[in-house]
């Protein structure tokens, strides 16, 4: 938390299921009762943890966490939290609407089958969550936006997403497609499009569908737009490789998703990302009893329990299990962070109960190192980036 103090943008990526959406919200949930106006734009969350933000299924618009919710879960409030989904096509239809030449070309691009195929496939949810990211930062009202990561066979997708979506566009693949005519260039295209009419509907015919009208049109419609894009994809890259942007890669203690972070986080550092920390989420701890079975049974058959033997041996078999877990985590931890040698390690313990709730995130959040309880501690507004450096601990 000390390290993402007067960043205004916060990655958090790593494989999937080990915690990414919990730890976003939870570090958005920590720097805005530090007092930042955060904005935590969430991919795919427990529908409890929506819930629990007060963000409904449908609709990626930001919603107010109710600071009273958070004061009740124990944690000062100084800031602003807003909790969004990543709703893909809405993202995909705004920037449409932004880059297009005129509301019928918008119009013709939003109808088109390609495109709402596209709109909705998976590379396009990465594409478009730096989209959001984007936007939100664009729009002045944050001061800091933290963004979850989409579910992707490779965890860094999402960093070639917008160039591989600007290539796509400029449909040299698409054109391949229609034949060699139509990829020698426009005027070949345009040919087409006057003499080969009838081609086209002979092989609609043999496809059953509108197929190759839809190609097309698509084509034309995207014209004149690449520029945009590709300017976007590189406005967004700038965003993302900034100073003022932290990643924070998230894994469990297990070997697979380990490597996986190891991976990630080289890849962060070869290409110049600016790196943050590697949370460790899930960790179970020793569970730090003492005594033996022979001294439980005593108490329990004092206590007047029945079967206390039976009872405190079950007890000791539970507490040797919970101890070797702690071990096997703790084990590795530690190979983890000689693996990374350097970054900070943040562990985050495994809670009894899946943190959905605010007050579930919060004790994530303090596990981080944030949401002082105290108003007179590390609340307050959030320093400028240089400062933050030197309160770095
Ligand atoms: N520290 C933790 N202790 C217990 N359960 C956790 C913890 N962190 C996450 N979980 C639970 O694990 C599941 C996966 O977490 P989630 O944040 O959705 O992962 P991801 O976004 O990486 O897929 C959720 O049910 C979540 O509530
Ligand atoms: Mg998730």
């Amino acid at each position: 938390m000390a390290m993402l103090r007067g960043r205004r943008v916060v990655v958090v990526a790593g494989a999937g299921g080990v915690g990414k959406t919990t730890v976003s919200a939870a570090l958005a949930l920590g720097l805005a009762a530090a007092g930042a106006r955060v904005a935590v734009v969430t991919i795919d969350p427990a529908r409890r943890l929506a819930t629990a933000l007060g963000i409904p299924g449908l609709g990626d618009e930001p919603h107010r966490v109710d600071p009273s919710v958070v004061e009740a879960a124990g944690m000062r409030m100084t800031g602003t939290l807003d909790a969004l989904q990543l709703d893909p096509r809405a993202t995909f239809d705004r920037l449409i609407a932004r880059e297009a030449p005129d509301d019928a070309a918008r119009d013709r691009i939003v109808r088109n089958r390609i495109y709402r195929h596209l709109s909705g496939a998976a590379g396009a949810q990465e594409f478009m969550a730096v989209e959001r990211l984007h936007e939100l930062v664009d729009s002045g009202a944050y001061d800091v936006v933290v963004l979850d990561t989409p579910p992707a066979r490779n965890a860094l997708d999402f960093l070639d997403a917008p160039e591989r979506m600007t290539r796509f566009v400029e449909g040299r693949g698409l054109r391949l497609l229609l034949g060699p005519r139509a990829g020698a260039g426009r005027t070949g295209w345009r040919a087409l499009q006057a003499g080969g009419h009838m081609v086209m509907s002979v092989v609609e015919r043999l496809t059953g569908a509108q197929l190759l009208t839809d190609i097309s049109e698509f084509l034309q419609s995207f014209d004149g737009m690449y520029q945009g894009f590709s300017d976007r994809a590189a406005a967004v890259h700038d965003l993302l490789a900034s100073d003022s942007t932290r990643f924070v890669v998230v894994t469990g203690p297990r070997p697979e998703p380990a490597s996986e972070a190891v991976a990630l986080w080289r890849r962060l550092a070869d290409e110049r990302y600016p790196l943050g920390a590697v949370v460790v989420n899930r960790v179970h701890r020793e569970p730090g009893v003492t005594g033996t079975p022979d001294g439980l049974a005593g108490l329990l058959r004092r206590a007047g329990a029945p079967d206390p033997e039976g009872l405190a041996s079950r007890a000791a078999a539970a507490l040797e299990g919970a101890r070797a877990r702690a071990a096997a985590d703790a084990h590795e931890v530690g190979t983890l962070s000689r693996a990374l040698s350097g970054p900070p390690l943040a562990v985050v313990p495994s809670l009894a109960e899946d943190p959905v709730e605010v007050a579930g995130l919060a004790q994530v959040t303090r596990a981080l190192g944030g949401g002082a309880r105290d108003p007179g501690g590390s609340a307050g507004a959030a320093p400028p980036p240089d400062q933050a450096r030197r309160q770095t601990t």
